[in-house]
């Protein structure tokens, strides 16, 4: 491979686990989508979409309806007016984050992250050869280290820090103490605060940009509004960056259908996250159900739980053996808050397993 930069010879893909089951249904609760697809009025509109745009056409290079439209949903749920101009975005938020990595770190400096996190930054990071610095967090409440943190600063030149609020696999919300620290970072650090799971949480650091231009908070229709298959995030920051995220953003980056079909979603949001108070039911009655059985399981503000059971890889292995994936990573399982019913299926597997009884 002599034509090729050898240090991306260590790389590997973005995956999630593969099972080979052949069984019916595969529960998938390893990738932190909605467990509930779209309702079949919202899947014909869908197909009416599909049905009446031109195929011939590029996709307005500027979206500017879906921007308009992620603009004044920011403004519900944030309090903060926004205006379209400070909306960016992404083929997913995946695209906005080689976007930032490109903006703030490349020839610039590394990375700050605190594991275990979302592995894309350290994955695209390291793709444009940008030096990835990780340290690591309390087991008692997965809080950072920010002692290590600022150790980290003042030695090396980090160039930007990705935070998860809140954080993935563990669940756990950006401290008070965390927050702090991430207001005290000079203006040339950029701060990148990935709210993909905001909508169950209900929390935003969004009115926080005000104060600081260096920050860039990240969403995604992936997760709550339920449409992962349309590859659409967006980046909410001060219309300079905005600028500078639009310009690496490769033309007509998001597909037409998948525009079109987020501003469905925004128009129908109501309806799409009414589900939310059965996930926290859900979410509760997992905690609960895993902590009965001796497991260690953490407080999440996401669509999902992290847990550590004694014996991780086995339960991952034998659950994906009866047809649910998990997520074993970061030394634990992390399991998406599904629907009921998938939930039931968890629980009776496991208890196959030998949990529970
Ligand atoms: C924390 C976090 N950020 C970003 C993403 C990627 O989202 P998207 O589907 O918008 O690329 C994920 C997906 O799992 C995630 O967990």
């Amino acid at each position: 491979m002599e034509h090729l930069r050898a240090d991306l010879a260590a790389l590997t893909p973005y995956t999630v686990e593969a099972v080979d089951w052949q069984g019916e249904p595969l529960d998938k609760l390893d990738a932190n989508e909605a467990d509930g697809d779209v309702p079949p009025w919202f899947r014909e509109k869908l197909a009416a979409l599909a049905q009446n745009l031109p195929q011939h056409r590029y996709p307005d290079g500027e979206y500017v309806a879906l921007k308009t439209a992620i603009a004044a949903y920011v403004q519900t749920w944030s309090g903060e007016a926004i205006a379209p101009n400070q909306v960016a975005l992404g083929n997913g938020s995946d695209e906005l984050i080689r976007s930032v990595l490109i903006a703030a770190a490349l020839h610039r400096g590394g990375i700050l992250v605190a594991n275990p996190t979302f592995s894309m930054y350290g994955i695209l990071a390291k793709s444009l050869g940008i030096p990835v610095w990780a340290i690591a967090r309390h087991e008692s409440d997965f809080a950072m280290d920010l002692q290590a943190a600022q150790e980290l600063m003042a030695r090396e030149t980090v160039a930007a820090v990705f935070v998860v609020h809140p954080n993935s696999p563990t669940g756990n919300l950006l401290t008070a103490a965390e927050l702090d620290w991430l207001r005290s970072l000079p203006p040339t650090v950029t701060v990148v605060v990935d709210e993909a799971y905001g909508e169950f949480a209900d929390t935003t650091v969004v009115p926080e940009l005000a104060a600081h231009p260096n920050w860039i908070v990240l969403r995604t229709f992936s997760k709550a509004l339920r449409l992962a298959a349309c590859r659409v995030g967006y980046a909410i920051a001060p219309p300079a960056t905005v600028n500078v995220l639009e310009a690496l953003r490769l033309p007509y980056a998001l597909p037409v259908f998948s525009a079109e079909a987020a501003r469905l979603a925004l128009a129908h949001r109501e309806t799409l996250l009414a589900n939310l108070p059965s996930i926290y039911q859900e979410r509760t009655r997992l905690t609960q159900t895993l902590q009965g059985w001796g497991w260690r399981v953490w407080p999440s503000a996401g669509n999902f739980v992290y847990a550590r059971s004694g014996r991780d890889r086995a339960v991952f292995t034998e659950l994906a053996a009866r047809g649910t994936l998990i997520r074993h990573t970061g030394g634990g399982l992390r399991i998406t808050v599904g629907e009921k019913p998938t939930g039931d299926r968890l629980l009776a597997r496991l208890q196959e397993c030998g949990w529970g009884i």
